[in-house]
C-alpha cells in the first residue's frame, strides 16, 4: 500500500468512528428524551400519538389470522412466499441479532432478504441495547410493517447474550427499548413472548405484558409455555392463560397466540378457546408450509401433499436462494421427515445432495416409493371391495385417500419428540394419548380433507380432477 492509500484508508476509519460517535450520540439524546418522558409521566410521546393504534395498525394490514412464526435459519424468503401462497396472512423474518446487524452491512445483506410480495412482514431483533436495537431497526422500518423485539427465545445462546427470554425480568430495560423504538420508528413495535407458571404466575405474566403495552407496544404474541418449558421439557401450551391475556387485553391491543398447531383443526380449536385475534404456528408450518389452508393453493386450487410442496419450496428457493445451503436441506429433511423415518436411502439423498437442483433427487425418490406402493394397492384392489363398482375418479381419489393415510407415512417430524404414551401437544386428546391414537386421529383428519377436497372439486371440470388424482399427488 502507497503512503497515500494508507492515508486514505486511516482518514475512512477515521470518518466512520466518527459518524458512528455522531450516531450514537444522537441515539443517546432521544434515548435519554424517550426516559425523561416517561418519567415525567408522558406515556406516550408525540411520535406515538400520531401513530395508529394497536387495532388500526392490525387492521390496516388486515387483521390477519394465520401467522408464521419467526424461526433461525428457516425464516427465508423462499419459504416465506411459498407460505403465502397457502394462506399466510402474516409472515416474520427469523430474528436477527440486533448487535450485528446495527454494525455490520455484510450481516444484514445476507440475512435481510426481501421482495414486494412479502408483506405483511414483521421483522424480529434480539437483543439488550435500546440504541442498538433501534439503529437495526431503522435500517429495515421501510421494508416491514412491524419490528419485533424478540422476548422468548430460551437457548443458553439467548442466556449468554442476554436477550430473549432472559429479558423476562428486565422489566424497566424492556420499558425502554420499547418505548424507544415506538417513539422512533415510522412503523410500530410489537413484542412475542411466553408465560409464567406457578403460584404467581398470572401475577408475573400480567405484569410483563403490562410493561410491553404501556411501553408502546402494539401488538403481543404470547408463547403458551414458560422459559423451562424447551425441548424435552416442552408440554402442552397453556391455552387458558392465552384465553385470559386476550380478556384482560380486550380492545387494546392484539394478541397472537402461539404454541400447540399441528393441524388447521389446531387453529380453529385455538381461536375458539383463546379467542385471541390471530395464531401463530412455528414447527406445524414449518413442516408442512400448507398448514393454513388445508394444502389448497389460494390461486390455482391445487392440493399440495409433502412432495408437492417440498418441489415448490425448491422452486421458491431456487428463486430466492437463502445464504445457507443448510437452510435448503433443513426445509427438505422437515418437509419429508416421515419418508425419511421408512427410508434411509433418502436420508442419505438428503446428506450427499447440497445444492437446491440436487435436491430435487429427493422428491424424486418418494415419488417412486409412492408409484410403488400405490401399484401395490391397486393389485391389491382387485379383490378389495373399496374400490368395487365405484366410478374411474372415485377410485382414482380412493387412491389419493391411499396415498395420504398410508400409515407408513404417519410419523411426522413435528411429534418427533413425544415420548411413548404421552402427548405433549394435545389439544384434546389430553395427558396419556399415545402416539398411535395420535396416527388415527392424524388418518381421520386427512380424510376429513380428502373429503373437503373432493366436495370442493364437486361439478368442477373432470379434467381438473383427472390432473389432480390421476398422476403424481
Ligand atoms: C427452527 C426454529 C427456530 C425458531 N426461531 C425463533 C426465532 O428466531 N425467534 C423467535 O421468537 N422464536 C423462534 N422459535 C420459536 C417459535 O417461534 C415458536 O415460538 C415455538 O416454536 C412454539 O411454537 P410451535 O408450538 O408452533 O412450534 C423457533 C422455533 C423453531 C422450531
Amino acid at each position: 500500500m502507497t503512503d497515500d492509500e494508507k492515508e486514505a484508508a486511516s482518514f475512512r476509519k477515521m470518518e466512520k468512528k466518527a459518524t458512528h460517535r455522531a450516531m450514537q450520540k444522537e441515539l443517546d439524546a432521544t434515548r435519554r428524551a424517550a426516559a425523561e418522558q416517561r418519567l415525567n409521566g408522558a406515556a406516550e410521546s408525540s411520535v406515538i400519538a400520531e401513530k395508529k393504534t394497536g387495532y388500526e395498525w392490525f387492521r390496516n394490514i388486515g387483521s390477519p389470522k394465520f401467522v408464521v412464526a419467526p424461526m433461525v435459519d428457516q425464516s427465508d424468503l423462499g419459504y416465506r412466499m411459498l407460505c403465502r401462497e397457502y394462506g399466510a396472512q402474516l409472515v416474520y423474518t427469523q430474528m436477527f441479532n440486533a448487535g450485528m446487524f446495527a454494525e455490520q452491512e455484510q450481516y444484514r445483506v445476507k440475512e435481510f432478504v426481501t421482495c414486494s410480495g412479502d408483506r405483511p412482514l414483521i421483522v424480529q431483533f434480539a437483543g439488550h441495547d435500546p440504541a442498538l436495537i433501534l439503529k437495526a431497526a431503522k435500517f429495515v422500518e421501510k421494508d416491514c410493517d412491524a419490528v419485533d423485539i424478540n422476548l422468548g427465545c430460551p437457548q443458553g445462546i439467548a442466556k449468554r447474550g442476554r436477550y430473549g427470554a432472559f429479558l423476562m425480568e428486565e422489566l424497566d430495560l424492556l420499558s425502554e427499548i420499547v418505548s424507544l423504538l415506538a417513539a422512533n420508528l415510522s412503523v410500530p413495535v410489537t413484542c412475542k413472548t411466553r408465560i409464567y407458571k406457578g403460584p404467581d404466575g398470572w401475577e408475573r405474566t400480567v405484569k410483563l405484558a403490562e410493561t410491553l403495552v404501556n411501553a408502546g407496544a402494539s401488538m403481543l404474541t404470547i408463547h403458551g409455555r414458560t422459559r423451562e418449558e424447551k425441548g424435552h421439557h416442552v408440554t402442552a401450551a397453556d391455552w387458558q392463560t392465552l384465553r385470559r391475556l386476550k380478556e384482560h387485553f380486550k380492545g387494546r391491543v392484539p394478541i397472537v397466540c402461539n404454541g400447540g398447531i399441528f393441524d388447521m383443526g389446531d387453529v380453529e380449536e385455538c381461536l375458539r378457546i383463546t379467542q385471541c385475534d390471530a395464531v401463530m404456528s412455528s414447527e406445524g408450518v414449518l413442516e408442512n408450509p400448507g398448514l393454513f389452508s388445508r394444502n389448497i393453493h389460494l390461486q390455482t386450487g391445487h392440493y399440495a401433499n409433502q412432495v408437492r410442496l417440498t418441489e415448490e419450496y425448491l422452486d421458491m428457493a431456487a428463486k430466492y436462494p437463502p445464504w445457507h445451503m443448510k437452510t435448503v436441506r433443513s426445509h427438505v429433511q422437515k418437509m419429508l421427515y416421515r419418508y425419511c423415518v421408512k427410508h434411509q436411502a433418502l436420508r442419505d439423498l438428503i446428506n450427499e445432495n447440497v445444492s437446491t437442483e440436487e435436491l430435487r433427487v429427493c422428491t424424486e425418490y418418494v415419488r417412486t416409493v409412492q408409484q410403488r406402493d400405490r401399484e401395490k394397492v391397486k393389485g391389491d384392489s382387485h379383490s378389495n371391495s373399496v374400490f368395487a363398482g365405484t366410478t374411474t375418479s372415485q377410485a382414482a381419489s380412493s387412491e389419493a385417500v391411499n396415498d395420504h393415510v398410508d400409515e407408513k407415512y404417519m410419523e411426522t417430524w413435528y411429534h418427533r419428540h413425544w415420548p411413548a404414551g404421552s402427548n405433549p401437544h394435545a389439544r384434546e386428546f389430553g395427558a396419556g394419548c399415545t402416539p398411535q391414537a395420535a396416527a388415527e386421529k392424524n388418518k381421520q383428519i386427512l380424510i376429513q380433507e380428502e373429503e373437503i377436497l373432493a366436495t370442493r372439486l364437486e361439478g368442477e371440470e373432470d379434467g381438473l380432477l383427472g390432473g389432480l388424482f390421476s398422476c403424481e399427488y
